[in-house]
């Protein structure tokens, strides 16, 4: 078995780790390992938007964006870490944008800004135009621009690599466990720090806006090496799925004016949320389409609702959602030019995770809470507390770039004055017979 020496491994190639690694590339030695691709990761399915108060078509600051954020979380938000997440938003979208993020454009040439849910001007009054995007297929285009990143610091990736085990003992991570997917090979990586940027785990409900690849396995290595998860309670049902399929459909397509419809008609979010209507925080709206379905009046009395845009025009949907165009037509044989599409909710969004401080610092938590030594966290495997209860979409492709940013830059400091730490003995034993038995019990169920 080999062992494989760095200073700094990132498991996950989503943009979380992808701008992570372009901050220590060039000053330590940094590898990113991924079970996929790194243009494959799931950031690439976020469509919406990104939040920034840049105030490009209409007023908007940064406390709004703030206040909207802790009070979307229900009050149980980390409220100093939203306040960073809040004000560190412009600069991280200039940042990407002086990357080559191609955001889409206002008519003079700036950074355009669509409406999105429980974002707000002046505390709650109405709507405002906070989100930055590209099209609807936001994520795509940074986690692109991320990647060219990689690609010009010439970061060391290991694709299709899967780890298996964290080696965390007395309180400080020595490294990791992975198998080589290509030739089932176990390896050691020998590290200083080790960075999660996992993702998700959608895939642990039937109906998902997941990818296959989001099945929590990196709060499960995490976990089994003894770190406590936080808030794993808290999972976001995104209001507007495909109906069966569960495939999202971005909140965008109410921000540019969608409406949600029921059975008899009705625009049903006058009843729940009058002043906010369909952008009303995306737990409200799922609740809210929920009991439509549970009293009777989804459409024809089953489980679903209608999305209508059709009022939009061919023109607004071409330009500003045409993946969705495309998903809906693909999936249902609908086009949402000139008919609505059947939507119900679908689980979407972890706000809980690994425990971790607003530089991605793993905590043991608790009463004793204490940093495990070496090992960071960023993005949807984290729990930093941003979001607390509930999410506000496009607050996630934020986190992941601040906080993503961020814990690359404190994992970066934390090598810098770090040798590497003596590794366990026996590092890959254990994983070794666990895969062994899951490939050789002869009855039971087939690994
Ligand atoms: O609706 C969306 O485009 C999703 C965005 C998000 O979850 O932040």
């Amino acid at each position: 078995m080999s062992v494989i020496k760095h200073d700094v491994v990132i498991i996950g190639a989503g943009l979380a780790g992808s701008l992570a690694a372009a901050q220590l590339a060039g000053k330590y030695d940094v590898a990113v390992l991924a079970k996929c691709y790194p243009a494959q990761s799931h950031s690439c399915a976020a469509q919406g938007g990104i939040a920034a108060a840049l105030g490009n078509l209409e007023e908007d600051n940064e406390h709004w964006h703030w206040f909207d954020t802790v009070k979307g979380g229900d009050y149980l938000v980390d409220q100093d870490a939203a306040k960073i997440l809040a004000y560190e938003a412009p600069e991280m979208i200039y940042e990407m944008e002086h990357m080559g993020c191609p955001f889409s454009r206002t008519a003079e040439g700036k950074i355009a800004q669509r409406k999105f849910g429980g974002h707000t001007r002046n505390y709650g009054e109405k709507p405002v135009l906070r989100a930055c995007f590209s099209a609807d297929r936001t994520g795509h285009a940074l986690l692109h621009t991320a990647f060219e990143q990689l690609v010009k610091h010439g970061v060391h990736v290991y694709p299709e690599w899967y780890c298996v085990d964290l080696l965390v003992e007395d309180g400080v991570c020595r490294g990791l466990v992975a198998w080589n997917m290509r030739d089932s090979e176990l390896h050691v990586f020998h590290t200083k720090a080790v960075m999660f940027a996992t993702g998700g785990g959608g895939q642990a409900f039937l109906i998902t806006s997941n990818a296959f690849a989001n099945t929590g396995d990196g709060l499960v290595v995490a976990y089994n090496a003894g770190v406590p998860l936080q808030d794993m309670e808290f999972f976001q049902f995104h209001p507007t799925g495909i109906w069966k399929r569960g495939i999202l459909l971005t909140e965008g397509c109410r921000g540019e004016g969608g409406t949600l419809v029921n059975d008899k008609g009705e625009r049903f979010m006058e009843k729940y949320s009058p002043k906010l209507m369909e952008l009303a925080p995306r737990d409200l709206v799922t609740r809210s389409i929920t009991t439509e379905i549970l009293e009777g009046r989804g459409i024809g009395g089953r489980d679903y609702v209608y999305l209508d845009m059709r009022h939009l025009g061919a023109k607004k949907i071409m330009e500003r959602l045409p993946d969705v165009h495309s998903f809906i037509m693909t999936y249902l044989g609908i086009d949402c030019i000139d008919k609505p599409v059947p939507i119900q909710p679908t689980a979407h969004y972890m706000m809980g995770g690994i425990p971790c401080d607003v530089h991605g610092q793993v905590k043991t938590g608790g009463a004793k809470d204490k940093d495990v030594a070496g090992f960071f966290a960023a993005g949807e495997c984290s729990c930093v507390s941003v979001h607390g209860a509930n999410r506000l979409g496009t607050n996630s492709l934020l986190d992941i770039v601040v906080f993503g940013k961020r814990a690359g830059v404190h994992a970066g400091e934390y090598a810098a004055g770090a040798g590497h730490p003596e590794l366990p003995e026996d590092p890959a034993g254990a994983v070794a017979r666990m895969l062994e038995d899951l490939a050789g019990h002869p009855e039971g169920e087939r690994a």
